[in-house]
């Protein structure tokens, strides 16, 4: 597994334009509708990158902080969050009990999750809420290929996710009103895999994949081939709970 913060440094100058998900407002609008913040919320929004999820929060709540490994990817961060702290998710630098809310978009697929989920829990405050949104496979049928897929495009990754995987570990954590809620991502692959951090052989093995996919899986996702790009309906899950 290729260390995630060697990964983003190669990743960071292309990452705001890498995917369709990476600059999709509707879906930005849906995780922020689904936190429940207020004017007075102190928000963290952990693996915040070029902080796209933050820029969403800024100036319309109290207070937002950024939380990464990725110094690089901070410096493509301009004025969307009120501070920007490096430190893994699963040791935080902060208080108990600190937040109204945490969220995250695409982080914990390179987390040990039994570090991060305990660690989201300590630092949100009682009644605060937890919105978490991650790529996963659609079930059993497309789990195979989604997952070797993803092993391509990032070689970084540690957990690869099934759609009610975030929730069932929120639960455990003792969070209540576990929900999920999903969110299909149209992506381009061309766009999807040329994220500067991979090899052409990665980019070409997905390609192939994608050709030699039984069609089980290219009617799960939809799969287009057009214009010598390849079309793939990708899921999201939203994790959302209160703690
Ligand atoms: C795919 S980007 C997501 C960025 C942003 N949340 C977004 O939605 O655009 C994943 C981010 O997770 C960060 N990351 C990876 N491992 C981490 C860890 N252990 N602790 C904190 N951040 C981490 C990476 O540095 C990277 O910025």
């Amino acid at each position: 597994m290729e260390n995630a913060a060697i990964h983003f440094k190669n990743r960071a100058q292309k990452y705001n334009h890498s995917s369709n998900w990476v600059e999709d407002q509707a879906l930005i609008n849906r995780i922020f509708e689904l936190s429940g913040v207020g004017t007075e919320s102190l928000v963290l929004d952990i693996a915040t990158g070029t902080g796209l999820i933050a820029r969403r929060f800024y100036g319309r709540v109290k207070n937002v902080t950024g939380l990464d490994i990725s110094p690089d990817m901070a410096k493509h961060a301009d004025e969307c969050m009120d501070e920007i702290i490096f430190a893994p998710y699963e040791q935080m630098p902060f208080a108990d009990n600190s937040f109204d809310a945490v969220v995250c978009r695409q982080g914990l697929q390179f987390a040990e999750l039994d570090k991060a989920i305990p660690e989201i829990h300590r630092v949100l405050k009682p009644g605060g809420t937890v919105t978490l949104c991650h790529l996963t496979a659609y079930n059993d049928t497309d789990r195979e290929l989604t997952f070797a897929i993803q092993k391509l495009r990032n070689p970084a990754r540690r957990n690869y996710l099934m759609p009610h995987d975030i929730s069932t570990c929120l639960q455990k954590q003792g969070f209540c009103d576990v929900a999920d809620t999903e969110y299909v991502t149209p992506e381009s692959i061309n766009k999807w895999i040329d994220n500067g951090a991979i090899p052409q052989e990665n980019m070409d093995g997905i390609r192939e994949l994608y050709r030699s996919a039984d069609e089980a899986f290219k009617q799960i996702h939809h799969v287009r081939f057009a214009d010598g790009d390849i079309l793939d309906d990708m899921l999201l899950m939203i994790a959302t709970g209160k703690k």
